[in-house]
């Protein structure tokens, strides 16, 4: 069967998926053992010379059935390994049957190419518009005893370097089965050594997605999850590179797994420096239990190919996840300048306060005002209230409504804090409902922020808080929710599941999250919804599905936003990326720097405040207001324009990043320089992405630049006086 973007060779046995950018190809080898054979540039016509060196090697046995030497699963690189047969290498699935076997050999079955791709159901994932925009090959695979069936589904997009990738196992014995672990996807690289190095985004609470690039080394390693979260501390992305890979040259291959949950990338570097990559949920404490005629579906895994380095790879991803995984009325819409006030006020505000805020916000031109924490249950620290989803009552004169036709009457737009998934001890709902706390029952559970985890997984328990919720979205005029989850999971049991499926529980947990998710922004399309788990806990492509932005930190502070911003751009378009303004010194660091620098680098992401806006100056307001003004000019530029790094902060003193519009007509170019130096060495830097012969005006000022000329010779760095200095160049074509 030919297809245009999918072509199986029968004589060859080769399948390939091609658009103009990429190529995917995979074989069925002696025995229907499947084979990986490519990922990469485009090959246009592969005449199937690619066979393996075949070669005896010691204690590498043989496929089960064959008994020639030189023909082993421990060396071929495979779409989708098993578990036993001789491949000694990490499983990507491990499928324990009643007889307490987890052996099993897979081998090709049956294929099918079908238009479009696959829904899955339940999950987040990339999805299409039309089914003329990608195709999908399902590659069969079964046990060669058992009817235990996976399927592989590879779809790849006709206008994208994307591949998606996911699995499904079907149960067809008479048996249950247990899958104890089940990877998206598997990549066995051969040992070209074109790709030798591995870059993730490690980080923690307010230090969140770090650049970390290193050799792969022989052995395995992990990048991964065990919080039940996506986390601060890892996030769901890597990348492959050459050591030579830079920003605009070199080969990438980057991987984002579309989950929220708890997520394994592991590598190994095998005996013959050989890498497999597997990416999927993370098999600590997960099991799942299949009974007789069940089948499971894995999250999707997205996989794209760049020849031309990192902003190529960032660039693919930006589009695809703004374009095909974000969804909703917001998703291309320019996202409102907000003041939120939690730093500005924390728990501690009353009517006349949150109302002075507005008053000034309102002078000032911000576009929206956010309540966060502290106006529900009794709650006036962190200690008491999730789970009560009515007002406090009293703390508001005129209640939530009251303070949302005030703000509505300013001609902003409003918007409201929840934290859905959490239960406090000092709670309505938890004397109403002690079961709901995710525990086993008589063992003490651990706390955190003093807060505890609902179990997400039992429907009950998201239909109560779906009710509370609805009832404050029906009543209070809310334009935007911002929905937050302040803890990683622990005591990860579930009264609902017997005691041999506690394994279900935190993958059940995340699908819960998800269903809840699913019913609140279809019911509320108007809302704009802003996804925050302590800030970027959950920053990943899988809440991207259900809210089209997100908080990445709760760190506000300006020099340390470069490197968190800076990382997060490595897997995420801007307009998933909020950034505020706040107070100096900054909560978080204590670091003093100016309202200008402050404003340069917040603008480099959804923009908006996070101060107490009746503390400033009159000056200060004036540069405010003027900030505004400068963010509604850049807006659609930063927030849907191609975004380019070009200085790393994670490599020197100095961070330089640069918007350019679609028709190269615009760009904006942000420097920023950390520390200074009493002998500086002077930097030039140079822009990307322009239209070599047109003429930019550098908006503000009579400077005019050829685009060949900022991006050959450069641009001087402004001769910059002190620390933590930043400057913004907005170029406009004339
Ligand atoms: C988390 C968020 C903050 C704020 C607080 C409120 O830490 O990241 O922005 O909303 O919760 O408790």
């Amino acid at each position: 069967m030919t297809n245009q973007l999918i072509t199986f060779d029968k004589q060859e046995q080769v399948f390939h998926l091609k658009n103009n950018e990429i190529s995917y190809i995979l074989k069925i080898e002696e025995d229907g053992v499947l084979n990986h054979l490519y990922f990469g540039k485009k090959i246009n016509h592969y005449s199937g010379h690619k066979g393996y060196l075949r070669r005896d090697r010691g204690f590498s046995g043989n496929v089960p059935g064959n008994n020639e030497r030189a023909y082993s699963k421990d060396t071929l690189p495979q779409e989708y390994s098993s578990n036993g047969s001789m491949d000694y290498r990490i499983p990507a699935t491990i499928i324990r049957r009643e007889n307490g076997s987890a052996l099993h050999d897979f081998r090709y079955f049956d294929y099918r190419i079908e238009n479009g791709k696959p829904e899955l159901k339940g999950l987040p994932q990339a999805y299409i518009l039309s089914e003329d925009e990608a195709t999908s090959l399902i590659v069969v695979l079964k046990d060669r005893d058992q009817e235990i069936y996976l399927e592989l589904a590879y779809t790849i997009y006709q206008d994208r370097p994307v591949i998606a990738r996911g699995v499904k196992a079907i149960n067809q014995t008479k048996q249950a089965i247990v899958l104890e672990k089940i990877a998206s996807m598997q990549l066995d690289l051969t040992n070209s050594g074109e790709f030798d190095e591995v870059i993730s985004l490690p980080g923690a609470h307010l230090r969140e997605r770090q650049i970390n690039r290193e050799t792969i080394q022989p052995g395995v390693k992990s990048f991964e999850s065990r919080r039940g979260a996506s986390s601060h501390h890892m996030n769901s992305f890597i990348a492959l590179v050459n050591h030579a890979t830079n920003e605009f040259a070199g080969p990438a291959i980057g991987m984002h797994f579309v989950y929220s949950g708890n997520h394994a990338f592991q590598l190994e570097k095998d005996q013959i420096d050989q890498v497999r990559i597997l990416v999927g949920i993370n098999e600590y404490n997960f099991s799942w239990e299949l009974a007789a005629g069940e089948a499971f579906q894995t999250p999707e895994v997205l996989l794209t190919y760049s020849d031309t380095g990192l902003n190529q790879m960032s660039s693919t991803f930006h589009h695809l996840l703004r374009e095909r995984v974000a969804r909703g009325e917001h998703q291309f819409k320019e996202r409102p300048i907000l003041v939120n006030n939690w730093e500005a006020t924390y728990f501690d505000f009353t009517s006349e306060k949150i109302e002075k805020i507005v008053d000034e916000a309102a002078d000032l031109g911000i576009e929206m005002f956010v309540l966060d924490d502290g106006w529900f249950g009794h709650r006036d620290s962190d200690n008491s209230s999730l789970g009560d989803w009515f007002e406090y009552e009293g703390k508001l004169k005129h209640g939530l409504k009251g303070i949302a036709d005030y703000v509505h009457e300013k001609g902003m737009q409003f918007g409201v804090w929840f934290e859905p998934e959490m239960i406090s001890i000092d709670s309505k709902l938890y004397q109403e409902h002690p079961d709901y706390l995710m525990q086993e029952p008589d063992r003490t559970p651990s706390s955190s922020r003093d807060q505890h985890l609902l179990d997400m997984g039992r429907k009950e328990i998201r239909e109560n808080i779906e009710k509370q919720l609805c009832e404050i979205l029906d009543e209070v005029p809310i334009d935007y929710v911002k929905w937050d989850m302040n803890r990683s999971l622990s005591d990860v049991y579930s009264t609902a599941l017997t005691e041999k499926n506690q394994g279900e529980v935190a993958h059940r947990h995340i699908l819960g999250v998800y269903e809840l998710l699913e019913h609140l922004t279809t019911r509320y399309p108007k809302i704009l919804w802003e996804g925050c788990s302590g800030g970027g806990g959950r920053f990943d492509a899988g809440f991207l599905y259900y809210m089209p932005q997100s908080w990445p930190t709760d760190n506000t502070d300006a020099v340390e936003r470069l490197k968190i911003q800076y990382g997060t751009s490595l897997a995420y378009p801007i307009s998933a990326m909020t950034a505020h303004v706040s107070a100096v010194p900054n909560h978080q660091t204590g670091r003093t720097t100016s309202l200008k620098t402050r404003g340069d680098v917040a603008m480099s992401g959804v923009f908006g405040y996070e101060l107490d806006l009746t503390e400033m100056t009159e000056e200060e307001k004036q540069q405010v207001a003027t900030q505004i003004q400068q963010y509604q000019k850049i807006r659609p530029l930063v927030q849907f324009g191609e975004f380019y790094r070009l200085n790393s902060p994670f490599e020197g003193n100095l961070t330089a990043w640069l918007f350019v519009n679609e028709d190269k007509s615009e760009a904006l170019l942000m420097n920023a320089r950390a520390l200074a130096s009493a002998q500086p060495v002077f930097h030039e830097v140079f822009l990307t992405g322009l239209d070599e012969n047109a003429q930019y005006q550098a908006q503000g000022t009579n400077e005019m630049y050829y685009g060949d000329e900022l991006m050959h010779l450069g641009l001087n760095v402004p001769d910059f006086f002190g620390d933590f200095q930043t400057q913004l160049i907005h170029l406009k074509k004339i």
